[in-house]
């Protein structure tokens, strides 16, 4: 199994973000659980930026041992001098510095020609390796960059002494197929390119972030920059979680291995979702609140013959707190029975017809259906004291 390097980006491209912001307390323990789980690289923030997120990259570079703790910086002289000031004191620092390289950037953003943006990566790269042996180079919007001028910077920054070589989807616009084979004709063409390691940063506009990154390792990259539950620019940045157990899920097809400890992926989303100012879609794999969740009658009936007809890894597997099966009108008797046995109620087969028809009638009209109104739906003399005081959960849909 070959190793993936995993660069979280949570405190920096997704922390920049709408409803993203952390105070510098909410980003050193976010930190610790980044270090906790198991990443190789805290992107921890960009320096230059505020006194807040140089004093938050400072503190993160200052407590987190373990990690390679990185900055971000502009290709400007300015920009990595600060961040080198603040992850000085790093056990293992490491400067990233980036500079757009598609035409629509140079002309319109930063009004520079193709010479004069060698010219910047060659003096600036030159620059952070003088300060920090470990440093990145990104050229943005790669992937709307021409080829032969793409590989003339890359092989520049390596020349110049950058060791990871970081290829972003900076809009999100590219395809699995497409982009796998830019990182491939990148490793072939980018003459000293075994000098350095490549890497991977995909943005997810069109939905695409984890399918382009995973093209990437396939292709060659040995690093993946992701975030916690997808944060990041617009549509966001690939979600570690979901490249993590897409690897680990499908080992058969995919030999790779990440230090990623998986059972701390449920908790880490949790708490980067009480930071911020919303949480993963239910919906969202891995980690959202649906992703264990069965409600249609022939899957609950499956999930209670064998977990394995609708569950491509266990809730466990990522410290989530459990398979639910979620009552509603499209449940089906199994689920029904299996709720009433939680509750401490065995329901013969005529009381299951009984109670089956009563339910779908009351499920149809209402969305949520609660303890309470399973008990309502037996006959008064089936209903126990103790199980009428345990009906509190008013919260709460029947899950179980
Ligand atoms: O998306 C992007 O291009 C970036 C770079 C700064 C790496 O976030
Ligand atoms: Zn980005």
């Amino acid at each position: 199994m070959e190793r993936i390097t995993i660069f979280d980006t949570t405190l920096r491209d997704g922390e920049q973000s709408p409803g993203c912001s952390m105070n510098i307390h909410e980003k050193l323990q976010m930190a610790r659980t980044l270090d906790a789980l198991g990443v190789d690289v805290i992107e921890a923030g960009f320096p230059i930026a505020s006194q807040g997120d140089f004093a938050a990259v400072e503190q993160i570079a200052r407590e987190i041992r373990r990690p390679k703790v990185a900055a971000l910086a502009r290709c400007i002289r300015e920009d990595v001098e600060r961040a080198w000031a603040a992850v000085r004191d790093a056990e293992r620092p490491r400067i990233h510095t980036f500079l757009a390289t598609s035409d629509i950037h140079l002309e319109f953003k930063l009004k520079i020609s193709r010479a004069e943006a060698l010219q910047q990566t060659r003096e600036v790269v030159s620059l952070a390796k003088s300060r920090c042996d470990d440093v990145e180079f990104s050229p943005e919007d790669a992937t709307r960059s021409d080829f032969d001028f793409l590989c003339e910077v890359l092989e520049t920054a390596i020349e110049a002494g950058a060791t990871t070589l970081n290829i972003p989807d900076t809009v999100g616009y590219t395809l699995p197929a497409e982009y796998g084979a830019l990182i491939a004709n990148l490793c072939k063409k980018v003459g000293n390119i075994d000098k350095a390691v490549m890497s991977v940063h995909c943005h997810d506009d069109l939905g695409l972030a984890v399918a382009n990154t995973l093209a990437g390792i396939e292709a060659g990259a040995r690093q993946v920059e992701c975030t916690i539950n997808g944060i990041g620019e617009r549509a966001g940045n690939a979600p570690l979680e979901e490249i993590v157990m897409a690897m680990r899920v499908r080992a058969d097809r995919m030999q790779y291995q990440t230090g990623i400890e998986s059972k701390l992926l449920y908790a880490a989303s949790q708490q980067l979702a009480g930071m911020i100012s919303f949480g993963p879609q239910p919906n969202k794999p891995v980690v959202g609140a649906n992703a264990f969740a069965h409600a249609a009658g022939i899957h609950q009936h499956g999930m209670l013959s064998n977990p394995l007809c609708y569950e491509i890894m266990t809730p466990e597997s990522v410290g989530a707190p459990g398979t639910k099966l979620v009552l509603g009108k499209h449940s089906g008797r199994h689920a029904l029975q299996a709720r009433y046995a939680e509750l401490g109620y065995r329901l013969n087969p005529a009381e299951v017809k009984e109670t089956y028809t009563r339910f779908i009638e009351l499920a149809d009209r209402k969305k949520n259906i609660y303890d309470q109104d399973l008990l309502s739906l037996l006959p008064i003399e089936r209903r126990s004291a103790r199980a009428s005081a345990a009906m509190t959960n008013v919260g709460a849909p029947i899950v179980s």
